[in-house]
């Protein structure tokens, strides 16, 4: 699909908005590598790497890790051969320098304008979202025990792995989170705005139903233009 050629998708939210559920399956439908930085730091850290050791402090603290660090990773990994045909980023950029940084890479290895789904919650249901989480040790598969639980408690539907709770979930840590959402990243709306990328997905209703508008949301976009 010529779609999915040469582009970055990228996906904005909050702590629980839904980047991780839905961009994992839109990756999945377009066959491009889904390159969340928060699922590449977590490896680091259980590795015990020394990008680990830098990281789970901060991470533990819910703070961002530094632009530079978070940057060379990603450019790193678009060097990968898989990459060529397009990715979508979740949870990256996340601060102003880095949309910045990643602009210039995209632009260097000749990828079109980004798209930008930006999902939006209230503040309301993110923390039954979060602290309801549970994610396959295994395979990275994300459940709700309270929206989506797995068949068998604490087991993944899809390979039997165990379900873990990440230990930024914590209710104080999720606190510290959301404030470094509101203000390093949220400016990043009106940043893609500005450069007339961003689609807005009412993302506060069920998995199914989020999905469907996003597929529709990419779909008018797409309609406009012909391409996005
Ligand atoms: P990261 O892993 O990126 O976490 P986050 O942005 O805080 O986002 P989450 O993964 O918590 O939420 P999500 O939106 O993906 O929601 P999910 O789909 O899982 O980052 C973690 C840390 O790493 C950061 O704090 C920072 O320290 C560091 N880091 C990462 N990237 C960085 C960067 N670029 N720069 C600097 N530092 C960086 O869903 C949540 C729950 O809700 C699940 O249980 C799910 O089942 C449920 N759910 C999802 N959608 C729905 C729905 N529609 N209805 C009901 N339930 C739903």
């Amino acid at each position: 699909m010529e779609m999915a050629l040469h582009r970055a998708f990228i996906f904005l939210g909050p702590p629980g908005a839904g980047k991780g559920t839905q961009s994992m399956r839109f990756a999945e439908r377009r066959a491009v590598p889904h390159l969340s930085t928060g699922d590449m730091l977590r490896d680091a850290v259980s590795r015990g790497t020394e990008l680990g050791r830098l990281a789970k402090p901060i991470m533990e603290r819910g703070d961002l890790v530094p632009d530079e660090v978070v940057v060379k990773m990603i450019e790193e990994r678009l060097d990968g051969s898989d990459c060529a045909a397009g990715v979508v980023f979740d949870g990256f950029p996340r601060t102003l320098p880095q949309a910045v940084q990643l602009g210039r890479v995209l632009e260097e290895k000749g990828f079109g304008k980004p798209v930008v789904v930006d999902l939006e919650v209230g503040p309301e249901v993110l923390m039954r979202r979060l602290t309801g989480r549970r994610t396959c040790s295994v395979c990275g598969e994300i459940y709700n025990v309270y929206d989506a639980p797995p068949r068998v408690p604490d087991v993944c539907d899809r390979d039997g792995g165990k379900l873990v709770q990440r230990a930024d979930d914590r209710p104080e840590v999720v606190q510290e989170r959301l404030a470094a959402y509101e203000h390093q990243t949220r400016p990043l709306t009106e940043y893609y705005r500005r450069l007339g990328v961003l689609l807005t997905v009412d993302a506060s209703s069920g998995v199914e139903e989020v999905r469907r508008a996003l597929d529709d949301t990419l779909e008018r976009a797409e309609g406009r233009d012909g391409r996005l």
